[in-house]
C-alpha cells in the first residue's frame, strides 16, 4: 500500500512498571486506542503485510484480540472467529490449557466454528512467551482449519515466543522490544 506513510507505534505504547506483577514491564495499547491515527495505521500496517496470507478466517483471542482481530478482518474481507477465555462460548468447544508469562489459562473455540479446509490468520496484541499463540494454533487445528499466520502489534523477543510457534508458519509482529 503506497499511501501508507510509516509511523512509529512505540510512540503511542504506554510501558507500565510492575503490572499484573512486580517485575513485569507491561506494553499498554490503551494508549495507542485511544489516537485514531494511530489506530488505524495499527490495523492497515497489519493487514497490509498480512493479505498474501489470503485468510478466510482472522481468528482473534481474547481479549484484546478481538480489539485488533476484528477490524483487520474487516479490512481483508475475512471472517472473524473468536478464542475465548472458558466458559464464555455457547456452542460446543474445544479446549486448551496453557502458560503465560504471568500464570496459567484455558482458551475455547467453538467446534463448527471453522469450515474444512478453512485457512486462519491467528491475532492478537502481543507475543509474549507464544502459549497463547501455541494454545490457539492447537485449537485451530482441532476444529479442522489450517493456520495460515500470526498477527501481532507487538513481539517481545527477550521470550522467544516465536519458538513455540509451529515451525514454518509466518508470524508477523510490527514493533519489537
Ligand atoms: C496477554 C496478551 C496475549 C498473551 C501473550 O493476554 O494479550 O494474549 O498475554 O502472552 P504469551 O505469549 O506469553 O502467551 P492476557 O492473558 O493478559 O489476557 P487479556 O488479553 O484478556 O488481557
Ligand atoms: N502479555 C504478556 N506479557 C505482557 C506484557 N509484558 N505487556 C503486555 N501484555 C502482556
Amino acid at each position: 500500500n503506497p499511501v501508507l506513510v510509516a509511523m512509529d507505534l512505540k510512540d503511542y505504547i504506554r510501558d507500565v512498571p510492575d503490572f499484573p506483577e512486580p517485575g513485569i514491564l507491561f506494553r499498554d495499547i490503551t494508549t495507542l486506542l485511544a489516537e485514531p491515527g494511530a489506530l488505524r495505521y495499527a490495523i492497515d500496517a497489519l493487514a497490509d503485510k498480512v493479505a498474501g496470507l489470503a485468510p478466510d478466517y482472522v481468528a482473534g483471542i481474547e481479549s484484546r484480540g478481538f480489539i485488533f482481530g476484528t477490524p483487520l478482518a474487516l479490512a481483508l474481507g475475512c471472517g472473524f472467529v473468536p478464542v475465548r477465555k472458558p466458559g464464555k462460548l455457547p456452542a460446543a468447544v474445544f479446549r486448551e490449557e496453557y502458560t503465560l508469562e504471568y500464570g496459567k489459562n484455558v482458551l475455547e473455540i467453538h467446534q463448527d466454528a471453522l469450515g474444512t479446509a478453512s485457512r486462519v490468520l491467528v491475532v492478537d496484541d502481543l507475543l509474549a512467551t507464544g502459549g497463547t499463540a501455541a494454545a490457539t494454533a492447537q485449537l485451530i487445528h482441532r476444529a479442522g482449519g489450517t493456520v495460515v499466520g500470526f498477527g501481532f502489534i507487538i513481539e517481545l523477543t527477550f521470550l522467544n515466543g516465536r519458538a513455540r510457534l509451529p515451525e514454518g508458519t509466518p508470524a508477523v509482529a510490527l514493533v519489537s522490544y
